[in-house]
């Protein structure tokens, strides 16, 4: 069990996301909620990790489901209340589980207090907390453009004002340059300490040192400052995890996001693996090799050893389904979910997996009627605006869309897959019937099992934990192999992420070492199946 009181305790760690509303329903509205994570804890404490990074359970009109907040202190009745919350975070410490609140500091709903105040006059003490520029109707301030469709300015006529927003208008920025503002945040992150979580999630948190006037939103002349500050008001010096979401980061930034002196953040969550796949526009597809993606993990694997820390992950609640993604869906569904965990849960750095990845849930390509993300909706009906043929615009969707992660969890091959008694907000995934916890709960072949066995060996060896990377066979098109070496050990992965049969040979100082892992039984000598991944590990 982690001690959360010990310095680190974050590295050793195995974090699990939950998305609530799509995890367990309790009172049948279909909705997922407090009760009902409490209800499944038992499963994650059987899965064996660490901490839940809870999406956001705020109050909020859920625009952008929850990441439009609309007061930071209040638990949204659809999820439950402030004492569900008080129980979830005894309980699952009773269970050795920490609990994550997913913090949205870059922005609030427009129905939070501080922006229907700001709308109600220029002089109003809430106006600036908010960011607006004068003008007159279709004359924007500028060209920036929000990030789920249309301008990043909404003007309010009784203003004479457009405000900034780099999501939906009813997601209007902060301005983090007035200090009320940060002290008000900082103020709100102090309840939630009081209140005993375990750390932080921070939403799009390299956005708040924006400055719209010269179109910078990620990595602003500002950031670092409030960065340094958001800690020393907050949980700097204290045993908490904090993981910073940067779409914007390289190397050199993460390093000072995730400094070991912990001035900002534990770790850094960033995204240059997870966009190798697509343009910068995410809807249009780029071909991405093996040999690519290894060496993007190489360069952030030896860029961050000693010096910073990572996040691994293949999903999350804005990304598809990996098994989907750069898996197979079909006939090698689960030796491939089985593959793309072991290559990922043998890096360095605290591994996240996000609810149903542990059952290798995969891609869900609804009709447009059953979709939900107001981003996909948007995407698609610019790409139909714009003249493409409505069938292309939604395979264009069904890619990369949200959605795809964000269908309930697949508890049983009973009604609605065990998730609700009423009807789900969103439709079940009708794979149910075959990807569901208590069919992998039964089976001990299941990828359940798989994550299960890794993160019990990364608690049992410390090469998990503190060793460095180096990459064997950088150019081999099927086989994503590595060595990790520390703490008198060595590791090795050998993994094959491809359908076919790839030829492999151990290195010489592992040869006639019994494998700690093999996800396909006793090894062949000399190559490794379709999808085939094996962990070897030596004292040295
Ligand atoms: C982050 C969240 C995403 C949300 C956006 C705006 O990227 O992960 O779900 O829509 O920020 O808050
Ligand atoms: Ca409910």
């Amino acid at each position: 069990m982690i001690n959360f009181n010990k310095k680190d305790w974050w590295k050793e760690a195995v974090i699990y996301q939950i998305y609530p509303k799509s995890f367990q329903d309790s009172n049948g509205d279909g909705i997922g909620d407090l009760p009902g994570i409490l209800s499944r804890l038992d499963y994650l404490h059987k899965l064996g990790v660490d901490a839940l990074w809870l999406s956001p359970v705020l109050a909020s009109p859920q625009v952008d489901n929850g990441y439009d907040v609309s007061d930071y202190q209040d638990i949204d009745p659809m999820f439950g209340t402030m004492e569900d919350m008080r129980t979830l975070i005894r309980e699952a410490r009773a269970r050795g589980i920490g609990i994550l609140m997913d913090l949205v500091l870059n922005h609030t709903s427009d129905q939070h207090r501080w922006f229907r105040e700001a709308c109600k006059g220029r002089d109003n003490p809430c106006h600036d907390y908010y960011i607006w520029r004068d003008g007159v109707p279709g004359a924007l301030p500028n060209e920036m453009r929000a990030a789920f469709g249309g301008p990043a300015w909404t003007y309010v006529p009784a203003l004479g004002q457009y405000y900034f927003h780099q999501f939906a208008p009813q997601q209007p920025d902060l301005n983090w340059a007035n200090p009320a503002v940060r002290q008000e945040l900082y103020k709100m992150i102090r309840f939630w300490m009081d209140e005993g979580v375990a750390g932080f999630r921070l939403d799009v948190i390299d956005q708040v040192g924006k400055d719209p006037d010269r179109q910078i939103t990620a990595n602003g002349p500002r950031l670092m400052e409030f960065l340094h500050e958001l800690n020393r008001e907050t949980w700097g010096g204290k045993n908490l995890v904090t993981v910073g979401e940067a779409w914007g980061a390289d190397i050199p930034r993460a390093r000072q996001y995730s400094a070991p002196d912990g001035s900002v953040f534990s770790m850094v969550f960033q995204f240059e693996q997870m966009c190798l796949d697509h343009e910068a526009d995410k809807w249009v597809p780029k071909a991405m090799t093996l040999p690519e993606l290894k060496a993007s993990i190489a360069r952030w694997q030896q860029g961050l050893h000693g010096c910073g820390w990572n996040s691994l992950f293949w999903d999350n609640h804005d990304l598809p389904r990996i098994v989907s993604r750069w898996g197979d869906d079909g006939e090698l569904r689960v030796d491939s979910a089985k593959a793309l965990a072991v290559a990922l849960h043998g890096l360095q750095g605290t591994p996240y997996i996000y609810q149903g990845e542990e059952l290798g849930m995969t891609n869900a390509p609804y009709p447009l009627e059953e979709l939900r993300d107001l981003e996909s909706i948007n995407a698609y009906h610019e790409m139909v605006e714009k003249g493409m043929p409505e069938a292309d615009a939604l395979a264009a969707i069904h890619r990369m869309m949200r959605d795809n992660a964000r269908t309930p969890m697949q508890w049983t091959d009973g009604p609605h897959a065990g998730f609700t008694s009423g009807t789900p907000w969103m439709m079940v995934n009708p794979n149910y019937t075959q990807i569901n916890a208590a069919s992998a709960l039964a089976d001990p072949d299941s990828v359940f099992y798989t994550y299960q066995k890794l993160i019990a060996l990364r608690k049992a060896h410390p090469v998990f934990v503190e060793g460095d990377f180096t990459l064997l066979c950088p150019e081999d098109e099927q086989v994503f192999a590595y060595l990790r070496r520390g703490a008198g050990q060595e590791l090795l992965a050998a993994v094959n992420l491809s359908g076919r049969s790839a030829p492999f040979a151990l290195p010489e100082a592992f040869a006639g070492c019994e494998p700690l892992l093999a996800t396909q039984g006793a090894p062949q000598a000399g190559v490794l199946r379709p999808w085939e991944a094996q962990l070897y590990l030596r004292e040295l």
